[in-house]
Parts: C-alpha cells; structure tokens; sequence
C-alpha cells in the first residue's frame, strides 16, 4: 500500500501568515539599526539612501498586505474594532512619512529625524501586533496557514511590481549631474 506523507502542494510557499508579518517586522527592525549606526558617519549619503529605500519598500509591501488581506481576515473574526482601526490609523501615519522619505536625499534638514520617527512608530507597530492583535487572532482561530498562501502570492506579485519600477528608473537616462534621484521635481526648501 502506498504510504502518502502529506498532501500539501510541491513547493508551495505557503507558511503561517503570522510567522511571516513577524519575519518582516524583524527584518524592517534590523534595518532601522543599520540606519542608527550610519546616522553619525561622515559620507554616508549613498548609504542612507538605499537603506531608506529598502525601508521603504519593505515596509510598504507589509503595509499592503496586512491591510489587503490580514486585517480584513482577522477584524471579521476578533471583536475589537477599536484595536483594527488604531492599526489602520497607525499605518496612514508610516505612509506619510515614507512618502516624504521618498522625495528627500540624506542631505535634507529633518531627514535623520523622519526615519527615526518612522522607525519608532514602527516599534509600536510591531508591540500592537505582536503583543495583542496577533494573540488574539490566534485565539479567535483565523486560518494562518490559508492566508498565508494569500499573503506568499500577493508577497511576490509587489516584489515584481517593485523591481520593475527599479528597472524603469534605471533605464531612464541620467540626467547631467544628476547623481541622487531628484526627479523632475524642483529642490523643495524645508
Ligand atoms: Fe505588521
């Protein structure tokens, strides 16, 4: 008789979707430190910036996510809208910082502040979920593994949609001088 092991499909990518929000938060953690120790260094302009854009990227497909697929799920099945909304609140708060990331170089005034600031409101996003709204999902029984699957294919479909952006700025040709990506846009003063 033939002896099955386990159904799951070859290869999928499927893990508990849990375990992998709190895999991004570590990871967005590590960066925030990388960030801290290059705060202080002289020449550190190039570094900062790739470091904030990957702050950025990571962080805004975890944001997408939890707000398209993992939030929806778990608000259905805990009785705390007060806790769903705060963490949509919270997430509206990082998106403005990050979007005033993405039009700054490491040389503008307040630069240094604004990644401080959006790493410690990421701090306190990560002991909201971690600490409460994740417990309670568990507790509530929200199927993990099935929106993990979600949460794997939504995962590389915004790393594609991000890497293509990359390659389309850089196939855009250089403008002369043009060093750090300022874009069309002129030089705002602070
Ligand atoms: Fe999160």
């Amino acid at each position: 008789m033939a002896v099955t092991k386990s159904h799951a499909p070859a290869g999928a990518a499927s893990k508990d979707a849990i375990a992998t929000l709190i895999a991004d938060h570590r990871k967005v953690k590590e960066l925030f430190k990388q960030f801290a120790k290059l705060k202080d260094k002289d020449d550190a302009e190039d570094e900062k910036s790739s470091l904030v854009a990957q702050i950025c990227t990571e962080l805004t497909i975890h944001t997408t996510i939890e707000e398209e697929i993992f939030y929806p799920a778990v608000r259905k099945q805990i009785e705390d809208e007060d806790l769903m909304d705060e963490a949509l609140v919270e997430h509206a708060g990082a998106k403005d910082l990050i979007a005033q990331l993405e039009e700054m170089t490491p040389d503008d005034d307040l630069y240094d502040a604004k990644v401080t600031v959006l790493g410690e409101q990421i701090d306190h996003h990560v002991k909201e979920e971690e600490g409460e709204m994740f417990p309670k999902a568990k507790k509530a029984k929200v199927d993990t593994d099935e929106l993990g699957a979600q949460v794997a294919q939504r995962r590389t479909e915004l790393k594609a949609q991000f890497a293509e952006d990359e390659d389309e700025d850089e196939e855009t040709p250089t403008k002369p001088a043009g060093s750090r990506r300022e874009n069309e846009k002129p030089p705002r003063s602070v």
